[in-house]
């Protein structure tokens, strides 16, 4: 169910060049998939007024407690950024679809493709899938070295590999470059980044099953403005859809890349 809390902040860091970790406090924890997001008040003033919506990148429902990781390169995250461990957030969510963990078998491979702050929402979807049997591959792609993260992290799941555009991490290039060399054997692919990478990898495995997780300008968050919908491929029967309620997970082939 969809609520508004308002969280506590248990700690922040920095964690590479402008990348925030923000831990958060609350029930809303209690209802979160893996590719869901939340949307974040981030500050109490008229001021930014919109929310900024962020992808759930690691989950304990043990404690109540939610990880995200975002880039400070705005008004609101910058704003954000700033909120100290005690302080109270208002956060609206879980919200959206997320990934479909269970279109990986048990004994199965999945293939996780991410692309700078797409990578977050991968690291959930590696643990749960992980923890149903499913082995995980990711290949994460940045710009350079200095905006990686989690590496410790995702190494602890499955095998790990970075491309970064400027060769200063890993492979040199695009994460499409990698997986020319790898040539990985999976049973799905998930992949969470910027555009021209989901069409690369919807055009490079044709006869896979796939899922993409789309990002949006949004308004509300919740369905009701339209300000996040996207053409689909079938015209016909539905010819658009909202990222925020229908998606931001949707099966490969559905939107117009
Ligand atoms: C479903 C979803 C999940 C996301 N998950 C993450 C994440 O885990 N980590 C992360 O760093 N970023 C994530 N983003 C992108 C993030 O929402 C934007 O970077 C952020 O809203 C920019 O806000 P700003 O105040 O820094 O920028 P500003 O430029 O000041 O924002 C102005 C307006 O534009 C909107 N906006 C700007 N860029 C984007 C964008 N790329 N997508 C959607 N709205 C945008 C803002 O929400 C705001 O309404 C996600 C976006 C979506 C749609
Ligand atoms: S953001 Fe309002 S309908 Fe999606």
């Amino acid at each position: 169910m969809i609520q508004s809390e308002r969280m506590t902040v248990v700690r922040q860091a920095k964690i590479a060049h402008n990348i925030f970790e923000l831990v958060l406090h609350g029930e809303l924890v209690q209802a979160m998939t893996p590719g869901q997001f939340v949307h974040v008040k981030v500050s109490d003033t008229l001021e930014p007024l919109l929310r900024r919506p962020i992808s759930i990148a690691d989950v304990n429902k043990d404690n109540s407690q939610f990880t995200m990781i975002y880039r400070a390169e705005g008004r609101g995250t910058e704003v954000l950024s700033l909120a100290a461990t005690g302080q109270q957030i208002d956060v609206l969510g879980p919200l959206g679809h997320g990934f479909p963990v269970e279109a990986v078998p048990a004994g199965g491979t999945a293939l996780l493709v991410g692309g700078g702050i797409g990578v977050p929402p991968l690291h959930e979807l590696a643990k749960q899938l992980n923890a149903r049997g499913v082995r995980t591959i990711h290949v994460l792609g940045f710009q350079s070295e200095n905006v990686t993260f989690y590496e410790q992290q995702f190494s602890k799941l499955g095998d790990t590999y970075y491309v970064t555009v400027d060769g200063t991490k890993g492979t040199k290039g695009f994460v499409t470059t990698l997986l020319d060399e790898l040539k990985p054997e999976f049973d799905a692919f998930y992949c969470c980044g910027p555009l021209p990478m989901l069409k690369a990898m919807e055009n490079a495995y044709p006869e896979k099953e796939g899922y993409l997780s789309f990002e949006e300008r949004m308004g509300c968050g919740i369905g009701a403005c339209f300000a996040c919908v996207c053409q689909t491929t079938d015209k016909v029967e539905k010819d658009y859809v909202k990222v925020c309620s229908d998606g931001p997970v949707f099966p490969k082939g559905v939107v117009q890349l």
